[in-house]
């Protein structure tokens, strides 16, 4: 068995070894506004949920050319997001969503889809998405020194979801149809190969 220390690695070694082996990830596709208005939607799989009480959310944004990526930018000037579910009919426009555009770009005009303002914070979520998340910015958690990644720790405030996929608040897994990251271009439905295991009592 191989064995590695990350601080002897190269950065995109790293990378290619996290985010190999940590998946599938979801993918939290986040819209916010900036301060002069603009739209912004980007996908992040360095995405979970990690507590339902409090109801929270975390994202990591790394940089591009040592500044902050658009959708941490917003983040720092509004402190509201909203995170649409990413699923097997928007995936393409998804993906066309993570291009470098600049700040004043809206990436919802750009994929052709539909921004639907929050009814609890300002920012957009995605129309066609089956499910969205409205969230408030906890804190903004520097990583590495000097930062070359930043935590936003989020508290859904709102969440909204398409009756269809809803039995009470219990979501029907294989109406949702999630996509899941691996590595590059690596992804996978959640369909197919679904099972259940039950705790032991
Ligand atoms: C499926 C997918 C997941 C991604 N996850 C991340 C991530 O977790 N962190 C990150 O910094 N960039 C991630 N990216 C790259 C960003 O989406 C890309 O840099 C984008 O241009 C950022 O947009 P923004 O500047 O509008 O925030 C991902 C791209 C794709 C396609």
């Amino acid at each position: 068995m191989a064995t590695f220390q990350l601080s002897d690695l190269a950065g995109i070694d790293r990378y290619k070894l996290l985010t190999g082996l940590i998946v599938p990830r979801p993918i939290g596709w986040i819209g916010t506004v900036g301060s002069a208005g603009v739209r912004n939607l980007a996908p992040y799989s360095f995405f979970n949920c990690v507590s339902a009480t409090p109801p929270t959310v975390v994202v990591g944004t790394g940089h591009r050319a040592g500044s902050p990526k658009d959708t941490l930018s917003n983040l720092r000037d509004t402190g509201v997001f909203t995170v649409s579910i990413v699923t097997e009919g928007v995936v393409e426009a998804m993906n066309a969503t993570s291009g470098e555009f600049p700040p004043e770009v809206d990436e919802f005009t750009e994929a052709g889809l539909t921004a639907v303002t929050g009814t609890t914070v300002s920012a957009p979520y995605v129309g066609e998405a089956k499910a969205a998340l409205e969230c408030e910015v906890n804190q903004i958690v520097p990583l590495g020194d000097p930062p070359t990644s930043w935590l936003v720790i989020g508290d859904v405030r709102t969440i909204h979801v398409d009756d269809d996929l809803l039995d009470g608040t219990r979501i029907d897994p294989a109406r949702l149809e999630a996509i899941g990251r691996f590595a590059g271009a690596g992804y996978c439905t959640t369909t197919d190969g679904l099972f259940t295991l039950e705790r032991p009592g």
